[in-house]
């Protein structure tokens, strides 16, 4: 095929990037000047970034920024935030200080059960494989020794392996239904290597078990954290509504979510660009986590708001719960600089101090949007937020800025009302 290329992941970083600029660029030098425009000049940290994954030709920088002010169980955190998207970071410090001014959050996590599942075909009698199963139950669990004594001794480990008959689903289909309890660990690698064992124990006590495949799920309902926050409803007044006409439109815009998949996702996201950045900026797989919150919105059948409110005798409250898997030890937490000055910054948190933190950025995320969207509208804020890329896009310079963002201190930005103002001041 045209294009097509073999041994690609054995050429050298040098010889992969003069493949592409003459097959994909023309030879144009500026593509070639603008991957190694990325390059660190740190040669260690370079190759440290080349090594996270394969064929690197570059690195791709996102702003890492950080949001001060959050008074979470009586403690203060400065929470570092890696994101691209103007607003997030500014609306997340302006709900920790409001906050911050209320008593703050409060966070509890509920649950930290994680779960893998060894998934095979039978097509003999239950009874017979559940008598199987008793039997060689205890020696899942002996085989797995080598594996889990590390994290036994930290007070983990696998805590049951249950047989589930999904026959009625799938003809001849089971499972090794495992939890496991993995404290500071994500666990992905711990849980899969504890699988893969089990899957091999088990299938070699009878030859009509065909193993599937083996792999943790990123679906963790019982690895659960809330966080909350409350105040009279008094407190929530500003100087143009009162406390109780803004609780009321909150707790409207909530319901909506609660009842209305449409807006319920959109909901949601503005509640991922808090969680994700702080997933992100502690090392942690943010993938595993929207796949895992997103199942868990949808768990009764229709997709609905991770947050919810009430207002009960003159007090307001909301609340958010989240299925969280993160880690503070291991993958990238102990590789990456820049997550290790993330997690020194929130000093040394546990996974489930980890857990309480950033279901916190996502309640404070979802405060912002909300208050925004029920009081002045979200682009005001938003887009005040992204003068900046828009004035950028049209490479204004230093002084131009200047004027520009001075200007909009009293004029709504919107992009054709920046694009007029550049035009008139170049003018
Ligand atoms: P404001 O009241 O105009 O801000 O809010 P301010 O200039 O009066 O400053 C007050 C505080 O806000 C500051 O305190 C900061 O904490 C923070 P100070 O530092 O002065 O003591 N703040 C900032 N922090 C860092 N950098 C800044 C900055 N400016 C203010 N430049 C603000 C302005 C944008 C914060 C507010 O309008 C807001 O929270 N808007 C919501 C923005 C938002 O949600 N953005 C997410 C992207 S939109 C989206 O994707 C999600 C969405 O669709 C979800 C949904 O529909 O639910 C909306």
């Amino acid at each position: 095929m045209e294009n097509s290329v073999s041994g690609f992941s054995k050429f050298t970083k040098a010889e992969k990037i003069d493949w592409l600029i003459a097959n994909h660029f023309q030879n144009n030098p500026k593509a070639k000047a603008d991957l190694e425009r990325y390059w660190n000049t740190d040669e260690v940290l370079q190759k440290l970034h080349d090594e996270f994954t394969e064929n690197t030709i570059s690195n791709f920088y996102l702003p890492f920024g950080v949001a001060p002010n959050f008074l979470i169980n009586d403690k203060m955190y400065v929470i570092p935030m890696t994101i691209e998207e103007s607003s997030v970071v500014a609306a997340a410090s302006n709900a920790a200080k409001f906050w911050m001014e209320r008593g703050g959050f409060k966070a509890e996590v509920l649950s930290t059960t994680k779960v893998g599942q060894v998934h095979f075909m039978f097509h003999g009698a239950f009874s017979e494989l559940e008598a199987l199963f008793k039997t060689i139950k205890p020696q899942l669990f002996e085989e797995t020794k080598a594996i889990t004594k590390n994290m036994e001794a930290r007070g983990g480990g696998i805590l049951d392996i249950a047989l589930m008959d999904k026959t009625e689903k799938l003809s001849g289909y089971y499972q090794l239904h495992t939890t496991f309890e993995t404290k500071d660990a994500m666990g992905a690698n711990f849980i899969n290597s504890c699988l893969e064992q089990i899957a091999t124990t088990f299938k070699s006590c009878s030859k009509d078990i065909q193993v599937v495949m083996s792999i943790l799920s990123n679906y963790v309902p019982d690895c659960l954290v809330r966080a909350e926050v409350s105040c009279k409803v008094d407190a929530l007044a500003t100087n143009t509504y009162t406390g109780q006409e803004f609780a009321d439109t909150f707790l409207q815009a909530v319901r909506i979510a609660e009842i209305e998949p449409y807006r319920a996702v959109t909901h949601n996201k503005g509640i991922m660009n808090g969680v994700d950045s702080v997933v992100l900026a502690t090392g942690n797989d943010f993938r595993a986590v929207e796949a895992g919150v997103h199942a868990y919105a949808a768990r009764s059948g229709s997709y609905s708001s991770l947050t919810h409110a009430s207002i009960e005798d003159g007090a307001f409250k909301f609340w958010i719960e989240l299925p969280l898997a993160l880690g503070t030890v291991g993958g990238l937490t102990g590789l990456h600089p820049l997550v290790k000055t993330a997690l020194e910054l929130l000093g040394k948190p546990s996974a489930k101090e980890l857990m309480e933190i950033v279901a916190v950025a996502g309640l404070a995320q979802n405060f912002a949007a909300l208050k925004s969207l029920t009081t002045t509208g979200i682009q005001q804020g938003h887009m005040k937020m992204h003068l900046l890329n828009i004035l950028n896009q049209f490479e204004a310079n230093a002084t131009e800025k200047i004027h520009l963002i001075e200007h909009f201190k009293t004029h709504t930005v919107t992009h054709s009302a920046v694009v007029e103002a550049i035009e008139n001041l170049r003018a």
